[in-house]
């Protein structure tokens, strides 16, 4: 049921404020007069002190649930201290990757079904290691064989292109960082800053869907180029994969997901006056590089259209024209959830103008359960 929308993935991304109270719904404790703030994940807290232990979390995972866990993966170093990876489950198969008894392995699938997602999950069982699922679907193939796991109660997703399952899987590993790095004392403030802003997290969303018109426009505007490139770094490296996922999977635009420290190793060759470039420059530890990015950008003509923190237009286009995308800014590790709805705006609204079909993109399935 579409309800007012046009589209399953118009309804899923002005969703996502509900879509995430629920999947936070219970796990957060506000904390009394004397109790610290805390999370509760009911479908881990019996093996939180194995998960502690372990050498290692891999995170595995394919398109958009693979890039979720690249947003966390940031999180998860800071308040757990454990080294993480990142495996795209089919490459983790072909190379037939080291996993070894004393890592935690974290599959992550909104479906739960996805073949080699599975796969990799029964690689994982076999070499002995301890194996978490992060899924939407209860009773899923993947939720049923992990030792343990967090559902991330989003709520159906329809669409092929996944958007309120990517923004909830963030939270969910986000909550999941904050319970593994609870024992430690050292981060208590900073964990409570992060339960704090994922209690505002929801009303951050809905300002930030208000931008809808705005992304219509630029849209229309982009209606007839051949690509976008997508540049981000540290906690929104993943947005720009994410961004550049959803522009080409849905409007079929070429989109290319872009580290913007390997700019000059590369992709710098590929900017003149005519390619589009998102820049995504909101305030974290990475901004003043960012800054420097969009200098760099500008001194090459670069198209720039920079998404920056509500009030920073001007000093984020310094010296150039460039069109600006204001978001308002949350706790750092957060960000990437308010980041992506632009972006998810724009690639329906540019699937809409281009007159491709928005929930069934050509060639692509729901639940890829064939390898
Ligand atoms: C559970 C109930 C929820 C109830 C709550 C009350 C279910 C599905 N959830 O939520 O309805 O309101 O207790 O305390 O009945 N699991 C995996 N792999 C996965 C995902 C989950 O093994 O990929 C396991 C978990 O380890 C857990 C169970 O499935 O044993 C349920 O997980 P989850 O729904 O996240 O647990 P709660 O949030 O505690
Ligand atoms: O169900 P899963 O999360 O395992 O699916 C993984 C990918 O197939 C999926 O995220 C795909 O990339 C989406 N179409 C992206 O929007």
């Amino acid at each position: 049921n579409k309800g007012n929308y046009e589209h399953y993935m118009q309804k899923e991304i002005h969703e996502q404020p509900e879509s995430l109270t629920t999947t936070m719904r219970g796990r957060l404790l506000r904390g009394g007069s004397s109790k610290a703030k805390s999370v509760l994940l009911g479908g881990i807290k019996d093996h939180l002190k194995t998960i502690r232990r372990s050498r290692r979390i891999v995170f595995i995972g394919c398109g958009t649930s693979y890039n979720a866990a690249l947003a966390a993966r940031p999180i998860l170093e800071e308040l757990t201290g454990i080294p993480v990876t990142m495996e795209i489950a089919s490459d983790l198969l072909d190379r037939q990757g080291p996993i070894y008894r004393e890592d935690t392995t974290v599959f992550v699938s909104q479906s739960g079904e996805t073949a080699d997602t599975l796969q990799a999950l029964e690689y994982a069982l076999e070499n002995g290691a301890l194996c978490v699922g992060i899924t939407n679907t209860v009773g899923s193939a993947i939720a049923r064989n992990t030792h343990c796991g967090v559902h991330i109660n989003a709520g159906c997703e329809i669409g092929v292109a996944s958007t309120k399952a990517y923004t909830s899987q963030i939270v969910v590993m986000a909550m999941l960082a904050l319970a593994i790095g609870s024992d430690t004392i050292s981060s208590q403030a900073r964990r409570e800053a992060i339960i704090d802003g994922l209690f505002d997290l929801p009303s951050k969303v809905r300002e930030v869907l208000k931008l809808d018109q705005e992304l219509k426009d630029l849209a229309n505007l982009l209606i007839a180029e051949q690509s976008l490139l997508v540049f981000g770094r540290g906690y929104n490296y993943a947005t720009a994969l994410e961004g550049a996922l959803k522009v080409k999977e849905v409007s079929l635009m070429h989109s290319e997901g872009i580290l913007a420290g390997e700019m000059k190793h590369g992709p710098l060759a590929l900017v003149d006056e005519t390619l589009p470039i998102v820049v995504v420059a909101t305030r974290d530890a990475c901004f003043s590089k960012q800054q420097s990015v969009i200098q760099q950008l500008h001194a090459r003509k670069g198209r720039l259209i920079v998404m920056c923190t509500k009030g920073d237009a001007a000093s984020v286009c310094v010296g150039g024209a460039c069109r600006v995308i204001e978001v308002p800014r949350v706790e750092d590790c957060l960000q990437p959830v308010i980041n992506i709805v632009p972006l998810q705006l724009l690639a329906y609204h540019l699937t809409v103008l281009r007159g491709y079909n928005v929930d069934q993109p050509r060639n692509l399935a729901k639940s890829v359960t064939t390898q």
